[in-house]
């Protein structure tokens, strides 16, 4: 049980590590927080214009989220990765370091998918870029790989404790998209790469 815990909290640790802001910060872009959504995410960091930035935050949004789950299954327990990997998520979306203002979980999701079962980590991530290629639209992309995700773990590899760490995490990235989705029903979500109206 205790393990469980301790899982738990390194995995938010590890999540809470906010790579688009610190890497826009070290590359001198500023605060993304005060660019185009305000998300610190890959997404918005590609909105700077710097797609080498973008792919770097991608990478260690993924990687942290896959890390905490490898680890833990290695050192500890299956159990252990899947309550480190859903920590992480929780730790990128509200980190301590930021006063809980954190990113909206996508990579880092994905990251954890992949690392507690590949097959559905793999029909999330494509479903996401299928979708992305089909709409061009980065949050209706992921909240469609959401969706594809526990219905991969169920239905395709019968893994119930991916399944259900799948359904948490696509509520909780729901959840996080509340004003995505605003601005997808009234057709005003900027698509990938492309800055909001009113900003220059
Ligand atoms: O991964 C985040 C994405 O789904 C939405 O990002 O910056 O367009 O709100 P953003």
């Amino acid at each position: 049980m205790m393990s469980l815990q301790i899982a738990t909290l390194c995995g938010y640790l590890l999540g809470s590590i906010p790579f688009g802001l610190v890497l826009t910060r070290i590359a001198g872009l500023g605060d993304i927080r005060k660019i185009g959504s305000g998300n610190i995410g890959a997404t918005n960091v590609l909105r700077t214009g710097n797609k080498f930035l973008a792919l770097l935050t991608l990478i260690g949004d993924v990687g942290k989220g896959a890390a905490a789950v490898l680890l833990f299954t290695h050192y500890v327990s299956a159990e252990a990765g899947i309550f480190a990997g859903g920590a992480a998520v929780v730790g990128h979306m509200l980190p301590v370091w930021l006063r809980f203002k954190g990113g909206k979980g996508v990579a880092t999701t994905l990251g954890t998918l992949i690392a507690v079962n590949w097959i559905m980590g793999l029909v999330a991530a494509a479903t996401w870029l299928v979708m992305a290629l089909i709409f061009r639209i980065s949050s209706l992309s992921a909240l469609i790989a959401m969706i594809a995700a526990p219905i991969a773990a169920f239905v395709i590899t019968n893994d119930p404790g991916a399944g259900w760490l799948a359904i948490f995490l696509a509520v909780i990235v729901w959840a996080a998209h509340h004003a995505n989705i605003r601005r997808l029903i009234k057709g005003e979500e900027p698509k990938i790469g492309q800055k909001k109206k009113d900003e220059v």
